[in-house]
């Protein structure tokens, strides 16, 4: 088997696009994904003259609408038989004006969970036609910093705050991988392994394009000079998307390319399958063949 098949969401900027190249130079075959077509295809023709490798490729979807993410995974299952490792890094934090998206859900939750949820058990039977697979989902340690959790209101209808939103959503897919971990053992599907990584402060357009009101704006623009760099920010990633050392790894939460604590504070195995089960809920309409 020539290299592995890897698809990277949200690789066209950031965090994602290093790790693309970095993986590229190993010599895999990196499906970059992108919602803007001609950025996505800039990002190609870079990695490839950046790093001689011509397996590169893209593919276009909007992550906000959960449509778009079904036409995503039968797109790349016309194209690839097989996939060895999904990285889940496209997400973002939001203004301080809750946002909803064309199928109703709030932004922050939408992208950064419903998503790649949806697009996990979309691609499921062709990551177990690898002989190893890995899911890895970026979760921040911003979630240690979310205010108490109303699980009767998932999607923060009343007293929405962009910290607040980002912190919850980043737990629950911390939950929901571990959750995965434990369902993919029950189906006998040892072979594929769910993960999430904090990538650290990185130094990125992540949060600086939207309002979060003037002092919250500046603070974010005055952290910045201190936070890692991208390559720094991707290390966890790519480790985990290659390393054997993490082979038999599954269900963990991952810094600094070592296994952490995620939060326990609002934990309990209770509230980690009210959120399973509202993902599954939201996936569902679209899982049908
Ligand atoms: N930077 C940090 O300090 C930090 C800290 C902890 C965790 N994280 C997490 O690390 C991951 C990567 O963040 P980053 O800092 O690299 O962010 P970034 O520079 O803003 O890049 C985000 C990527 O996601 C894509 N994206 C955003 N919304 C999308 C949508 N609706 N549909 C499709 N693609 C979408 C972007 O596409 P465009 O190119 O079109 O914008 C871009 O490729 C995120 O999950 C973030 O939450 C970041």
């Amino acid at each position: 088997m020539e290299g592995k098949i890897i698809l990277i969401t949200g690789s066209t900027d950031g965090i994602g696009k290093v790790t693309a190249k970095a993986l590229a130079k190993q010599g895999h075959t990196i499906i970059v994904h992108g919602r803007n077509k001609e950025k996505a295809e800039v990002v190609c023709k870079e990695i490839k003259s950046e790093t001689g490798n011509s397996r590169i490729d893209f593919i276009i979807a909007d992550l906000f609408s959960l449509s778009d993410v079904k036409r995503m995974a039968i797109e790349f299952q016309e194209k690839y038989e097989r996939l060895d490792v999904l990285i889940n890094n496209a997400g973002a934090m939001f203004g301080k004006n809750r946002g909803i998206t064309i199928d109703g859900y709030e932004k922050t939750i939408a992208l950064n969970l419903l998503a790649p949820f949806l697009l996990i058990q979309l691609l499921l039977d062709t990551l177990a036609k690898s002989p190893s697979a890995r899911i890895i989902n970026i979760t921040s340690a911003a979630h240690t910093m979310t205010g108490p959790l109303d699980l009767n209101d998932i999607q923060l209808e009343n007293g929405y705050t962009f910290g607040k939103a980002y912190g919850q959503a980043k737990l629950y897919l911390i939950w929901i991988t571990q959750h995965l971990a434990g369902k993919l053992k029950e189906k006998g599907l040892m072979h594929i392994s769910s993960n999430s990584v904090h990538p650290g402060t990185v130094k990125t357009e992540f949060g600086q394009n939207e309002n979060k009101g003037f002092w919250i704006n500046l603070l974010l623009k005055l952290a910045m000079p201190f936070a890692s760099t991208p390559e720094q920010g991707a290390e966890t990633t790519i480790y985990l998307a290659t390393s054997r050392d993490v082979e038999n790894v599954t269900g963990a939460y991952f810094s600094n390319k070592k296994i952490a604590q995620p939060s326990k504070k609002y934990y309990s195995p209770e509230n980690e399958k009210i959120i399973w089960d509202f993902c599954m809920e939201t996936a569902k309409p679209y899982m049908d063949k």
